[in-house]
């Protein structure tokens, strides 16, 4: 039996509009809230419980995903009174499990998309018999995330969240956000406050000596916490670049949900994602994109690379590109929107208002 603790809490503050009234797990990806992508991939791995730790909107959770048979796993709600950070989450949800102290724990960010052998990272952990094992991946852009050199047999040597300055940039390897635990190591967090993993438990261990073993992976690999990384997840995930079970459909340049309507003469494709009751008009050109439930999508508009929230409405001949929509917007006809405009939910933009961008 294998289980794992999913971190669900975080307020995800970078994909606002988008998580005001959702949590970024529960955002739709290729037509299913993200999640189910990232429970999918651990049930094909083995895993058979996962406790979802909880905080930012928890109630929302619950009803979606119930006990998880539907899913083909069990799951158990764990929610903190207060955020107890990444480390706090994990040991407040490890009441749930019920490993035995020396069992491997997986550990995921709730914000992860990857095709990492998760299966394979567990064998790896039982053979360097590490107190935990991290699945690190390595990223053009280091500096916004855990920097995690390792030496020639994958020991890690430091671990150095979002550093501060240039020359704490010493390697190209990051924390991807997917750990195995030594059950007993999770049980050893303090258990009465917020403890961040990164900051101070991964850096408690390696100073009190514990072998923290890093593996590094080369299969896909993106955080989904910001807009334009959420959108090319979808987009990547319709179009098979990476596979989750969860995806309702073949892979294909298009998944269009049931009750939408698509008119003739309109064009979809690399990877847009055409939610349930959306409507897209003759003549618009519709690429890359993830438009939600009820969405409308005006005559001849021009949508790239964005996010369309649910029951919003984009003019005709407007275009985007790299732009959230957040739900119930109303964009009006002959506006443009670009690379970083995020509009908030429920606003009205009158026709011909916005030339560029709107930050
Ligand atoms: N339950 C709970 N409570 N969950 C939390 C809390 C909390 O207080 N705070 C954060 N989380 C969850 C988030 O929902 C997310 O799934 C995960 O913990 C990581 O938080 P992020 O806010 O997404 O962190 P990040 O992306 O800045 O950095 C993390 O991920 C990077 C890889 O994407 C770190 O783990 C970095 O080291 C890592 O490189
Ligand atoms: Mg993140």
């Amino acid at each position: 039996m294998t289980e794992a603790v999913l971190l669900v809490g975080g307020k995800g503050t970078r994909l606002q509009p988008l998580t005001i009234n959702t949590p970024k797990p529960m955002v739709p990806a290729a037509g299913v809230p993200f999640l189910a992508h990232q429970l999918a991939r651990a049930r094909a791995a083995g895993v058979d419980h996962v406790v979802l730790a909880t905080s930012y909107l928890a109630e929302v959770f619950e009803p979606y995903f119930g006990d998880g048979s539907a899913h083909g796993l069990r799951l158990t709600y764990v929610t903190e009174d207060e955020p107890l950070g990444t480390g706090g989450a994990i040991r407040h949800a490890a009441r749930a499990l019920t490993s035995g102290p020396s069992d491997p724990v997986l550990v995921l960010n709730g914000d992860i998309l990857t095709g990492l052998d998760i299966r394979g990272l567990l064998l790896r952990h039982e053979r360097a018999q590490a107190d935990v094992t991290l699945h690190l991946t390595r990223v053009a852009s280091p500096g916004a995330y855990g920097l995690v050199p390792t030496d020639a047999d994958g020991r890690v040597l430091a671990f150095t969240e979002k550093p501060q300055r240039p020359e704490e940039i010493v390697t190209d390897q990051i924390n991807a956000g997917c750990y195995a635990f030594r059950r007993e190591v999770i049980d050893a967090i303090p258990g009465d406050r917020p403890v961040s993993v990164e900051r101070e438990t991964f850096p408690g261990l390696l100073a009190d000596g514990a072998l923290l073993h890093g593996v590094v992976d080369a299969s896909y690999w993106l955080d989904v916490g910001r807009p334009a990384s959420f959108v090319q997840a979808s987009a990547d995930l319709v179009r098979g670049v990476v596979r989750s079970p969860a995806v309702p459909g073949e892979p294909g340049e298009h998944l269009v949900l049931p009750g939408a309507r698509i008119e003739p003469g309109a064009r979809i494709g690399g990877g847009t994602v055409v939610g349930s009751g959306a409507h897209i008009a003759a003549g618009a050109d519709v690429q890359g994109s993830v438009v939600l439930d009820g969405a409308r999508i005006e005559a001849d508009a021009r949508v790239r690379a964005s996010m369309v929230g649910s029951r919003a409405r984009v003019g005709p001949r407007t275009v985007l590109d790299g732009a959230v929509i957040g739900d119930h917007s109303r964009i009006g006809a002959d506006n443009e929107l670009r690379e970083g405009a995020r509009i908030w939910c429920g606003t009205a933009i009158p026709d011909a208002a916005i030339r560029f961008s709107a930050v």
